[in-house]
């Protein structure tokens, strides 16, 4: 009966496509302004290489896991967690799976809007030649210009809200696919262009040591839980967002092989993105540790040095721009379907709605970086304690219920037969992955770092 399920929504129309939108789910804010700044403030090499072996070891496997679940049950996180728990004989409260994956979405998207309005009103920056000329410091002060005033920031968090409500009414597939095709290869080669850049003119040594020479001396058991949180959250792995893409997938597809090309891709743009920021943070007498504003910081000292910067500017911030958004849909499209596919609604109700209750919850990330900065729970604003929850607790616990899920609940049949691998032995290290070592990986990290386990 399986093989007959249909998704209400329709399909990708092939392999390429999936490749495309979950490549547009994966690469965006998490790669180019959160991978750096969290690199820099947990000391880099170290935290770089944990990030590294949580990819291969946590994230590829679950990622997989995610993409197979999805495209057995074909309907919202929610009723495919359900569906599918009921036909392995286990207890439908695995659907609480899929509200957890609902609640995680809006959550993360009202933060990740606010930062994304960042890249939005950067391109007005770089177009109008603020950047010309300019020195840290001077680029700095466009930075503090903008947080520091709460109605710039909830208008370019509106306008962001907006333009992903748009898409996300017209259904993902149609706009998405092709803008993805040309923009992802674009930010690829802006990218290559800016390494070049601080190979040049940056201290590439220093940076280049700073990313790749590890130190454990300066990882801390957060740190390693944050390493473990962003490989979550740069594969967009742990609410759903990858299952509901999953859900599109044509039954032909190999699970393994795109899941290879996307995690690929996702980690080449982190690093090469920090590769282009560290060398002109040593160059300029920066701190890795800055924060949250650091691609904010340092990539405008480049393009207002380098030739054509003014240019090289504006294309980088339309494309960050464009990658937050085909993030930013995944993220809300959990929460649509299932709006759609349980009240009834229309799509464009659904985004409507959605989009509302999400934008309301990010006046709160807004806000702290100006009226509310002082408002602080466990030393931490609303923006970056919603960041935490989030990213450090709520998608590693999505992601260790998908590892027990396929790899204890579902029986060995079902995920092989979905996967396709037959009885080989990537099947097996796959099944030993995500049954043994990702959910105790994840559960030591986790509790060591909440202090349970000393
Ligand atoms: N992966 C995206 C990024 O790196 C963010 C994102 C999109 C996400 N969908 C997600 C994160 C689902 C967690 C879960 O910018």
């Amino acid at each position: 009966m399986n093989e007959k399920r249909t998704s209400i929504h329709g399909q990708w129309s092939g392999r390429l496509a999936f490749i495309l939108a979950a490549t547009g789910s994966a690469v965006g804010l998490g790669n180019i302004w959160k991978f750096p700044y969290i690199a820099g403030e947990n000391g880099g090499g170290a935290f770089v290489l944990v990030y590294l072996i949580c990819i291969a070891l946590i994230g590829v496997p679950i990622m997989m896991a995610e993409i197979l679940l999805g495209r057995r049950g074909r309907q919202n996180p929610v009723h495919t967690m359900a569906t599918l728990a009921e036909e392995e004989g286990a207890s439908k409260a695995w659907g609480l799976l899929g509200w957890m994956g609902v609640l995680a979405g809006f959550m993360i998207l009202s933060y990740y809007s606010v930062v994304a309005g960042w890249a939005l009103s950067y391109i007005f920056e770089a177009a109008s030649g603020a950047f010309s000329n300019t020195d840290a410091k001077g680029v700095s002060a466009i930075f503090s210009d903008l947080t520091g005033s709460a109605s710039s920031l909830m208008l370019w968090h509106t306008l962001f809200m907006f333009m992903t409500m748009i898409v996300v009414a017209q259904g993902v597939k149609s706009g998405l696919e092709r803008a993805v095709k040309w923009l992802m290869p674009g930010l690829f080669v802006i990218l290559v262009l800016l390494v070049g850049y601080a190979m040049a003119e940056g201290n590439f040594a220093q940076g280049i040591h700073f990313l790749f020479s590890p130190d454990f001396s300066k990882l801390s058991t957060d740190a390693i839980l944050i390493a473990m949180g962003h490989a979550f959250f740069t594969l967009s792995l742990g609410m759903g967002a990858i299952m509901i893409y999953g859900s599109y997938l044509p039954e032909n597809v190999s699970i393994a092989r795109t899941t290879f090309m996307v995690a690929l891709a996702d980690t080449a743009v982190a690093l090469l993105a920090g590769m282009a920021i560290f060398p002109i943070v040593f160059a300029n007498g920066l701190e890795p540790g800055a924060g949250p504003g650091l691609v904010f910081q340092t990539l405008p000292i480049a393009f207002g040095q380098m030739p054509g910067g003014v240019i090289v500017g504006l294309l980088f911030f339309i494309m960050l721009s464009f990658a937050a958004w085909s993030s930013s849909i995944s993220l809300i499209e959990p929460a649509v379907t299932w709006l759609v596919e349980n009240k009834n609604l229309t799509r464009g109700r659904a985004s409507i709605l959605a989009g509302m209750v999400t934008w309301a919850l990010g006046i709160g990330s807004a806000l702290s970086f100006n009226l509310w900065g002082d408002y602080k729970l466990l030393d931490k604003t609303f923006f970056d304690l919603i960041d935490y929850l989030t990213a450090n607790i709520m998608l590693p616990l999505g992601g260790l219920a998908i590892a027990i899920f396929t790899g204890w609940v579902m029986h060995r049949s079902s995920s092989r037969g979905e996967l396709q691998m037959g009885e080989s032995a990537s099947f097996e290290l796959w099944h030993f992955l995500v049954r043994f070592v990702a959910p105790f990986a994840v559960i030591i990290v986790f509790f060591s770092a909440i202090g349970l386990i000393k």
